[in-house]
């Protein structure tokens, strides 16, 4: 025991000795405010710079986002084009676009232009901007994209950004080089002059960043790709850095509904959120702060509250802090309010979905939803969900192969083909992050067997498939800076699974029509097989004297009615001129596969002039079927695969049966579909 004694003693020596090595004096003096620049700088993985290839993206997307929000805010329908340059570094000659590690981006809108004194702070100062205090949806909200874009470029190749803006053809054009003082986060200014410009108005942004050029999944060309689909609106032109122009022509050319601002509704805010309004009110007494810094509060029922509350309505709202506070924060949320009003928001829309997704995914089933409106924490939003399901007609009868024995557990081949989620935030697609994602998620936790389609557990469901979701709201709730994935909210969950659900039913409907539909077509074949045989056993009967030709027909014409008449063949497109005028179209609608449904659209979501399409469209892919009236032409738009393919646009039929909120439905047809037939 004794020979441990001086063990214990060493040690508390050696603890005493490992006390603190720096004093709070010295921690105090270490202490220094940490500039929002600095930070991102060492973070800027959070705001999607982590590898060239997703920041060369990203600096595309903040760029084209901010340039669509600046249009539809003006009023003006967007014409934006898109330049990826290949920079040489130092002296070194100008390696092809794969092998680059340094890019120009180049973005030009027809906006209202920036006011001269703005231009410096909006593109370098890191949370700047006209966005964040307002709830209204756009596509940016945090005021920290195209700042922070600029960031990344001056941190990796050391080049200012360059801007023009022109607010109007009578005013000058002005060009600025800026950069950030990280340390301040305030913008230093290189350059600033009027300059000569062809444009009358509008804004141009130039950024030299480091990246990577790969096509393919999350590149620079999907998101245009994606873009285009959900904003059939837009013009884009995109020069790629490989020297190929991509346009993506306008389909719709009305804007969307501008959104409404809206106030914050007392049910989504917090109690230190209320405290706060409170004290910076300009209301002068309670009743009238709550009735007009909050949506949904008419003055009677501000009055009501306070009344429950116990509080004066004519106390200063300054004053109310504390207990009083609480109480009233309660009270509020306990008391019932109107929903917030929704024309906030400006959701895509059935129709347009359809036609954005029949542009380009090749397919042969499209359906869309379009949900009714919700709230999460006080903010309105809606999603929208679609579909597109099947090859392309051509491609779904493959060439014979001779028949080879499978193994056990072995698959044919594409029957493994996982289905395809593209997400969307308020018109944005998003292209990383898919598993952290509040769509995502729902799609998994769908159990699509339900709709005939195979699933393992815990996957995405397989087959050739492409599934779109879309939320649209005041507030986009993104799981970081980077804007990539969707907080997964239980009401936005729900309402992603409701849109889901429905896009599966209806897909559930199609397949199960066009199976029973192919059951009695090869019924129809076998009976026929045997009228020849039939009509001549029948002839020899009658010596001879038997009018073959009408017997034959009437026995046809049995076999046909028989096995589904004209409906299996319009079914399976077998018809000349196909269901609706086109082969391999279906149509379903909410009411059931044979309900009324106003195919692709002849007006916008909320019922806008639609250009006739297939006179504007340019792709590179031919239809295999093609009919008279579908133009075909030139450049590619999408991706490889057989669901990402581009395909030339049907014209646009005239409105046709009725269009209810839930009548998405299939593409295709020409004609209206009768309406009002139940299955
Ligand atoms: N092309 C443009 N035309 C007109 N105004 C623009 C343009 N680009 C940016 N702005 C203005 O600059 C502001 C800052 O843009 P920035 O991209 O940094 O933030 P944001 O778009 O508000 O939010 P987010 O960080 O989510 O993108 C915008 O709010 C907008 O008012
Ligand atoms: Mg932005």
């Amino acid at each position: 025991m004794a020979k441990h004694k001086p063990a214990v003693a060493a040690s508390k020596k050696a603890d005493s000795r490992a006390a603190p090595a720096v004093t709070a004096v010295e921690m105090g003096a270490r202490q220094r405010d940490i500039s929002i620049s600095e930070f991102f700088t060492k973070n800027r993985h959070l705001l999607g710079f982590d590898n060239p290839r997703k920041a060369l993206l990203t600096c595309v997307k903040e760029a084209v986002d901010n340039a669509l929000d600046a249009c539809e805010e003006a009023g003006i329908l967007p014409d934006v084009t898109v330049q990826l340059e290949v920079v040489a570094v130092g002296s070194s000659a100008l390696p092809p676009a794969s092998q680059a590690t340094r890019f120009r981006i180049t973005v030009t809108d027809n906006g209202p232009g920036i006011v001269r004194q703005q231009i410096p702070k909006i593109f370098a100062k890191l949370l700047y901007g006209s966005k964040f205090h307002r709830l209204r949806m756009s596509r940016g909200q945090q005021g920290i994209g195209i700042s922070a874009a600029g960031m990344y470029g001056q941190l990796t190749t050391g080049k200012p950004v360059k801007i023009i803006s022109r607010t109007g053809p009578k005013t000058p054009a002005h060009y600025f080089e800026v950069q950030i003082d990280t340390k301040k986060n305030e913008p230093l200014i290189h350059e600033n002059k009027q300059i000569k410009w062809d444009q009358s108005c509008g804004t141009q942004v130039a950024i030299e960043v480091e990246g990577r050029y790969q096509k393919g999944r999350a590149s620079v060309d999907e998101y245009l790709d994606q873009t285009s689909i959900a904003n059939p609106h837009v013009r884009l032109i995109y020069r790629t850095p490989e020297g190929e122009t991509k346009e993506y022509p306008r389909a719709y050319h009305e804007l969307p509904p501008s959104p409404k601002e809206i106030k914050p509704h007392p049910y989504g805010i917090e109690f230190g959120m209320l405290l706060k309004m409170l004290q910076e009110t300009k209301g002068e007494t309670l009743s009238s702060f709550l009735s007009s810094d909050f949506c949904r509060v008419p003055p009677a029922l501000a009055d009501e509250i306070c009344k429950t509350a116990k509080v004066s309505p004519r106390a200063r709202p300054r004053d109310i802090r504390g207990a009083i506070a609480e109480t009233l924060y309660h009270t509020i949320q306990a008391t019932k309010i109107m929903a917030p009003p929704t024309n906030c928001l400006s959701p895509i829309g059935e129709k347009a979905i359809l036609s954005g997704l029949y542009r380009q995914i090749k397919g042969e089933f499209y359906t869309a939803v379009s949900r009714p409106p919700s709230v999460y924490r006080g903010n309105p939003f809606i999603i929208e969900a679609g579909l597109a399901f099947g090859k392309a007609p051509d491609s779904t009868a493959k060439p014979e192969k001779p028949a080879q024995p499978l193994a056990e557990g072995e698959q044919e081949e594409g029957d493994s083909e996982l289905a395809r989620v593209i997400r969307y935030a308020n018109r944005v697609p998003l292209l990383y992050q898919q598993s952290a994602c509040a769509s995502f998620k729902a799609v998994l936790a769908t159990t699509w067997r339900n709709y005939g389609i195979s699933q393992s557990r815990g996957a995405l469901p397989a087959g050739p498939m492409v599934i779109f979701v879309h939320i649209a709201s005041v507030w986009v709730p993104f799981t970081s800076e980077s804007k990539e994935a969707i907080a997964e909210y239980d009401e936005i969950h729900k309402d992603i699974t409701l849109a889901l659900r429905e896009c599966g039913r209806r897909l559930g409907l199609f397949l199960r029509r066009r199976e029973r539909a192919a059951g009695e077509f090869r019924r129809r074949n076998i009976f026929e097989l045997y009228i020849e045989e039939v009509v001549e056993a029948c002839n020899r009967l009658k010596g001879g004297k038997l009018p073959t030709e009408r017997l034959k027909a009437q026995l046809q014409k049995i076999a046909s009615s028989r096995t589904g008449g004209s409906k299996t063949d319009k079914t399976l497109g077998k018809t000349g001129a196909g269901p609706e005028g086109l082969p391999h179209s279906i149509i379903v609608t909410a009411e059931g596969v044979d309900g009324a449904a106003s195919l692709l659209p002849d007006g916008s979501p909320s019922g806008q002039p639609l250009a006739d399409v297939s006179d504007e469209i340019q792709v590179k892919e031919k239809r295999p079927t093609s009919k008279p009236g579908r133009k075909q032409t030139t450049k590619a738009m999408t991706g490889k695969k057989g669901l990402g393919k581009a395909v030339p646009v049907p014209s646009l039929p005239k409105k046709g049966a009725s269009s209810q909120r839930h009548t998405g439905a299939v593409h295709t047809g020409r004609k209206a579909h009768p309406t009002g037939k139940k299955k």
